[in-house]
């Protein structure tokens, strides 16, 4: 089936698109097969199938973890009284997004070269200046920001709190993680290019999803 409508597709693109359609992590800014510290894989920086870093078994995770403590977001208007540390799911970004962890530091994978994320792609331990993440993102949350709104609603209201929780960008258990506004295996592959992106932010769209402004 599937055969069949890359067929048709390219009967009808013409000779433009090629019969075999590359997996869109293939070739984006997480695809570290032809560095020289990812064993010529895609996936294994970050998953394994066996003997994971993670104990639990959680996502098959394979990067070492970080173990630093962030400086968080706050602000007088922001409603999340008190701010937590980041959790887990967005802790695997910041295992090489904070910097502190080689991006080589991986299980299987012993002769490190102590390469570090660098430029703005590394977002550091002070995590104040970036958009907040690890809060519960609910009803109760609408409500609280319309209060310090003056009365006027300044976020939607999430339809799905535990899977898509607003047009389409997912939360995860509720929460809003690095991964609600990004596409880590770059799966929207017609944003290549536009940061990783789970939608494009032309006009400020994607903060413009959440955001009533
Ligand atoms: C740069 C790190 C990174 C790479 C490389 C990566 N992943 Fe992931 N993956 C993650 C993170 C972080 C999550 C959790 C966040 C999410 O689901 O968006 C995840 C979630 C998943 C999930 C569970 C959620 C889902 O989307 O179904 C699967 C399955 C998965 N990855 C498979 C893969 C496979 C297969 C590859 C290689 C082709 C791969 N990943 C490459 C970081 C990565
Ligand atoms: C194994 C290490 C690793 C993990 C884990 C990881 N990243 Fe990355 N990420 C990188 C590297 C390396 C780059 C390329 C940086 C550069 O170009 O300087 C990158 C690039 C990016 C970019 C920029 C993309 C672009 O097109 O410029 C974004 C956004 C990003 N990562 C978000 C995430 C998020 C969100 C997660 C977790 C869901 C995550 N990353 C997990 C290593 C990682
Ligand atoms: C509320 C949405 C949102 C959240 C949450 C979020 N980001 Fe981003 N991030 C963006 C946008 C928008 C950009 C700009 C993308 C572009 O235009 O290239 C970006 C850019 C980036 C870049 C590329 C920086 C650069 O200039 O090269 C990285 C890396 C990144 N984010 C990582 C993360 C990590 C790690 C987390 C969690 C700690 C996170 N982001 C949380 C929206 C978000
Ligand atoms: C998935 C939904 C979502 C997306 C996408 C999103 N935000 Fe947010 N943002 C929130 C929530 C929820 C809060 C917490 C609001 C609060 O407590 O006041 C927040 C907080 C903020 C704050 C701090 C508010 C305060 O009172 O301190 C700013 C500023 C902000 N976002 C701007 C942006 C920008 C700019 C973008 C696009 C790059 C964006 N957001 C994308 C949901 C989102």
């Amino acid at each position: 089936m599937k055969k069949l409508l890359v067929a048709s597709l390219v009967l009808i693109g013409g000779l433009t698109i090629s019969s075999t359609v590359p997996a869109a992590i293939t070739g984006s800014a997480h695809d570290f097969s032809a560095t020289n510290w990812a064993d010529g894989q895609i996936c294994l920086p970050c998953h394994a199938p066996h003997n994971n870093q993670n104990a639990t078994g959680d996502l098959l995770w394979n990067h070492d973890p970080t173990v630093a403590t962030y400086t968080l977001y706050d602000s007088p208007t922001f409603d999340i009284l008190t701010p937590g540390q980041p959790a887990a799911l967005s802790k695997f970004c910041l295992s090489c997004h904070d910097g502190t962890i080689a991006l080589d530091a991986y299980s299987s994978h012993s002769t490190s070269t102590d390469v570090r994320i660098s430029g703005f792609a590394n977002l550091g331990t002070n995590l104040g200046n970036d958009h907040p993440i690890s809060f519960l993102y609910d009803s109760a949350l609408v409500t609280a920001d319309t209060l310090t709104g003056g009365g006027v609603t300044g976020l939607v209201t999430p339809t799905d709190s535990t899977k898509v929780g607003v047009a389409g960008l997912p939360l995860f258990d509720g929460m809003l993680e690095c991964a609600t506004c990004h596409d880590v295996h770059n799966k929207h592959d017609t944003l290549k290019g536009t940061g990783l992106l789970n939608t494009p932010n032309d006009g400020s769209k994607l903060c413009l999803t959440c955001h009533i402004k």
